[in-house]
């Protein structure tokens, strides 16, 4: 069937000015999971591009059909920097968002759009390309593992909950939590990422962007932190923390794009099947009936959590109440998220709340060189258990 591809398709780069509308409607097309009559949708409020914007080297190809100049198929791709735990650095190429309609799939399109997208990465000095997708999703875990030749490089877990007011929100009085200046945040994450298994090097972009909405600490009293309205320069931070902390930042995906429900449950609570941002499908997500009945809704991402100490199971309780109410405050943000690798150690101390759901999600790798050096080679590293989740990427 990909010779039908081959000769049928062209694939080229995507035309703000012509394309817009119609990958719009390709991208509504797309997502659908339909679970239960419910089926949900991403709103890129105009910009197709919205999630590889912040890369200064990206792209977006479209596959438009030959005979009439249909676009049925679309992919992005952008540039980054890695570090990883074992003191290599990468150019990795990332590979998001790959969508073919409906009405033509099992044509070789999405192969197509793959091969494209990764000999312009190469172009761009790749040495890896990346990209995720959920644990059960058959047709795109085959296309990438059986066509395109990935290998699992890390598997994790996005924990969901919907924003409500909880009767316990506020916190306990042994705990604080206080936001830090931009310069501290970079500093302390620059000293504590070089502990991941991977980690991207430009954390000062991430913390920078306009969706970032702060960096916090929270910890308890009696154990102290540091004074931030003293004047402490940041290199005092990381020799002033003791026993139990945690470090949290908060990524604001509603300004970005919007998740659409199609069609509500009637019930007052259910099961939806929820295709989100990254493509994976949110099966089980327990979505209270106010969350199912908005048109439209973002949420809130909790990235760069990093935790030390021995409580810190009440320290990340905290940090849920926390983001939950400042979600209150965000316009259309009716959910929290968050992605840990199934080797952080804080992934045991997520709240086990009765409407956290969990999605099992798989990192894919693909070397595009050859290596001199085995040492070097990411793949041979096995697993990555303990990787920072871009919140870009999301
Ligand atoms: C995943 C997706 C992009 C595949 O597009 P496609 O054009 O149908 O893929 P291709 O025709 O190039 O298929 C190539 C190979 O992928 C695998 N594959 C594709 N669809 C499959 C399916 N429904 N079930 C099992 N394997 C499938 C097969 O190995 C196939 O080769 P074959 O047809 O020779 O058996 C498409 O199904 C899609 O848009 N899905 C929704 C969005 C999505 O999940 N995107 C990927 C998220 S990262």
């Amino acid at each position: 069937m990909v010779d039908s591809a081959e000769n049928k398709v062209l694939v080229r780069e995507f035309n703000a000015d012509t394309d817009s509308e119609v990958v719009g409607k390709l991208e509504r097309n797309c997502d659908l999971g339909s679970k239960r009559g419910v089926s949900i949708f991403t709103n890129m409020m105009g910009d197709p591009c919205c999630r590889i914007r912040f890369y200064p080297l990206h792209v977006m190809l479209v596959a438009e059909l030959l005979e009439n100049r249909e676009l049925v198929g679309v992919v992005r791709g952008c540039m980054k920097h890695v570090g990883t735990g074992f003191g290599a650095s990468y150019e990795i190429g990332c590979i998001l968002g790959l969508r073919v309609s409906p009405t033509h799939r099992r044509m070789g399109i999405g192969l197509k759009l793959m091969n494209s997208v990764e000999e312009w990465l190469l172009r761009k000095g790749a040495q890896y390309t990346f990209l995720a997708t959920e644990k059960g999703n058959i047709a795109s875990t085959n296309l990438f593992t059986f066509k395109c030749n990935y290998v699992n490089l890390s598997s994790l877990v996005i924990f969901v909950q919907p924003i409500c007011s909880p009767i316990d929100d506020l916190l306990p009085q042994e705990i604080k939590i206080e936001k830090l200046h931009i310069d501290q945040a970079i500093f302390l994450y620059k000293n504590k990422l070089r502990g991941k298994d991977m980690y991207p090097t430009d954390i000062d972009v991430i913390l920078k962007e306009k969706l970032s909405l702060g960096t916090w600490v929270c910890y308890f009293e009696e154990q102290g932190w540091i004074n931030l309205n003293t004047e402490e320069n940041g290199k005092d931070i990381t020799s002033k923390t003791q026993s139990s902390w945690v470090i949290f930042s908060i990524w604001n995906t509603c300004e970005a794009y919007k998740l659409h429900i199609r069609k509500s449950h009637p019930l007052r609570s259910f099961h939806a099947t929820l295709s989100q941002a990254r493509e994976k499908i949110l099966s089980c997500l327990k979505l209270p009936v106010r969350v199912s009945m908005q048109s439209s809704f973002g949420f809130l991402f909790l990235y760069g959590i990093h935790g030390e100490g021995e409580k810190l199971g009440e320290l990340m309780k905290s940090v849920w109440n926390f983001a939950s109410r400042l979600g209150q405050n965000v316009k259309d943000s009716k959910l929290i998220l968050t992605e840990l690798g199934l080797c952080d150690p804080l992934i045991k101390h997520v709240p086990k709340d009765s409407n956290m759901s969990c999605i099992n999600d798989v990192w894919y790798a693909k070397s595009l060189i050859s290596h001199a050096d085995e040492k070097d080679e990411l793949l041979l590293k096995g697993q990555l258990g303990n990787v920072f989740v871009d919140p870009r990427e999301f």
